[in-house]
């Protein structure tokens, strides 16, 4: 299993949906994944459609090491996509329930989530305190969704001396994924600084700016099968397909394949529910 902490110190660049997304993209083309809600505004709890669900990963942290691999356990549900599995988070989770920094991967360790999952991708809050630091412990790499604004590119910077001294043998940025892209002189300049900031590390999709992923949230859908056809969906095809090495035309016609199954599901139900109703009436 691969464990992937997705991380920036910053608020609002895209770490929920980038989580959410590869989540469900890597569980649709039929790896096994665990989603982690390491974020007290559980907004990845909601993106996948479970919302909060007790015990949550904060039962994880405020149990001692003996109780809490149960409770990280008993925290996983199901979400409406198989094979994605997710630990929601409380509004109550807050830094001062992390007793220390490697309780968390301790607590993995005990569980092996590993037999039943390919990738565990934990989404955090903004800053860079326990919460973050506990999750950097378990992982193997993370991952850092940025705008391109000099402030965002100077950010990443620090983010990369703080983890290197705190973490001198822990997991490095691996990818650092641009978001809110538009093709202008000023962000393809900001790019190519990154670009030799971080060589090698700069994925080379870069997602647009699209209004699908505020839809998705309004209206409770999955952009694998609700918007395959939009630009979000095709961007992110790609980008997959560079962070975990994923087919992209593989993960395209099976995608499809859900999308129909998914559509005749959903014309199925429309229709008894239907018939059911009339039924009432003429009774
Ligand atoms: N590429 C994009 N284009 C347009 N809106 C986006 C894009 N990526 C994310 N968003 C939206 O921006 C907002 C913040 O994204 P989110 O993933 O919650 O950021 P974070 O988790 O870093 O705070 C959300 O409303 C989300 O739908
Ligand atoms: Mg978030």
């Amino acid at each position: 299993m691969k464990t992937v902490s997705i991380l920036n110190h910053k608020g609002g660049v895209g770490k929920t949906t980038l989580t959410g997304c590869t989540a469900q993209a890597l569980a649709l083309t039929g790896f096994r994944v665990l989603a982690v809600d390491n974020d007290s505004q559980h907004n990845l709890s909601t993106m996948l459609g479970t919302g909060v669900c007790e015990p949550t990963i904060r039962d994880a942290y405020i149990n001692s090491e003996t109780e809490a691999p149960q409770q990280f356990l008993h925290a996983v549900r199901k979400t409406e996509i198989e094979n994605l599995h997710i630990i929601t988070s409380s509004r109550y989770l807050r830094d001062s329930d992390v007793p220390n920094d490697c309780h968390l991967q301790r607590v993995v360790d005990k569980c092996d989530p590993g037999r039943f999952y390919d990738y565990m991708l934990i989404d955090n809050a903004p800053g860079l305190d326990r919460l973050q630091e506990s999750a950097i412990n378990a992982s193997d790499e993370i991952f850092v969704p940025t705008e391109l604004k000099q402030f965002a590119v100077n950010g990443i910077t620090e983010m990369e001396q703080i983890l290197k001294d705190r973490f001198p043998d822990g997991p490095h940025i691996t990818k650092i994924i641009p978001n809110y892209y538009r093709d202008t002189k000023r962000h393809n300049s900001f790019i190519a600084a990154l670009n030799s900031l971080f060589p090698g590390r700069i994925t080379s999709t870069a997602i647009p700016i699209d209004r699908v992923f505020d839809e998705l949230i309004i209206e409770g859908k999955i952009l694998f099968l609700h918007r395959l056809y939009s630009k979000g969906a095709a961007y992110y095809l790609k980008l997959i397909h560079e962070l975990f090495n994923l087919d992209e035309e593989e993960a395209w016609e099976r995608m499809m394949e859900k999308r129909k199954e998914r559509i005749s599901d959903e014309a199925r139900e429309r229709y008894y529910r239907q018939r059911n109703s009339e039924e009432r009436e003429q009774q």
